[in-house]
């Protein structure tokens, strides 16, 4: 578990899931409404390059950010009934080929192959971030992640 003090932390843990994440990595991004799912993208678009502007895809779907390191797609399946139909729109090509794909509100049954990290409000400012994985190579980076947010100074 790591705890996020403020904004500031939140763009500290964004710029670690960026060392560590490989390209082609799925990330999904869960927590109730206002957790910071979208603030955590931005961060994660800004750290890679991009500096437009970064919100909830909630009825487009999809927003694709360009970076010097190849797209950062940003998923929210928040309103499709059934969030395996993300793949019928071409996901998984499209995220093979993405330098990181972040999805707000899936689940993880449903994205097996993701890094879940999920945003609980604490405060106004606080956040707890608890990250998970299956995949082993994921494993390893979210464990990784996780001690570096612990013991940076
Ligand atoms: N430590 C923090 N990390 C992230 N956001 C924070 C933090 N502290 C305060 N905030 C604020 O919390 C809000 C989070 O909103 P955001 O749109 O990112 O949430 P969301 O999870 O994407 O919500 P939604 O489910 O509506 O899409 C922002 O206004 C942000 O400035
Ligand atoms: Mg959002």
């Amino acid at each position: 578990m790591i705890e996020l003090t403020d904004e500031r932390a939140t763009h500290e843990l964004a710029r670690r899931l960026v060392a560590a994440l490989p390209a082609g990595s799925v990330v999904l991004l869960r927590g109730p409404l206002g957790a910071g799912k979208t603030t955590l993208a931005r961060y994660v678009a800004l750290e890679l390059g991009f500096e437009g502007r970064v919100t909830s895809p909630t009825y487009t779907l999809m927003h694709t950010y360009p970076t010097p390191a190849g797209p950062v797609l940003h998923v929210d399946v928040y309103r499709l009934p059934d969030p395996k139909q993300i793949y019928d729109l071409g996901l998984d090509e499209a995220a093979a080929t993405a330098r990181l794909t972040l999805i707000e509100w899936g689940e993880p049954k449903d994205f097996p192959g993701a890094l879940e990290v999920e945003l609980q409000p604490v405060s106004e400012n606080v956040r707890r971030v608890t990250l998970r994985a299956r995949d082993p190579r994921l494993q390893e980076a979210a464990r990784r992640v996780t001690e570096e947010m612990r013991t940076r100074g």
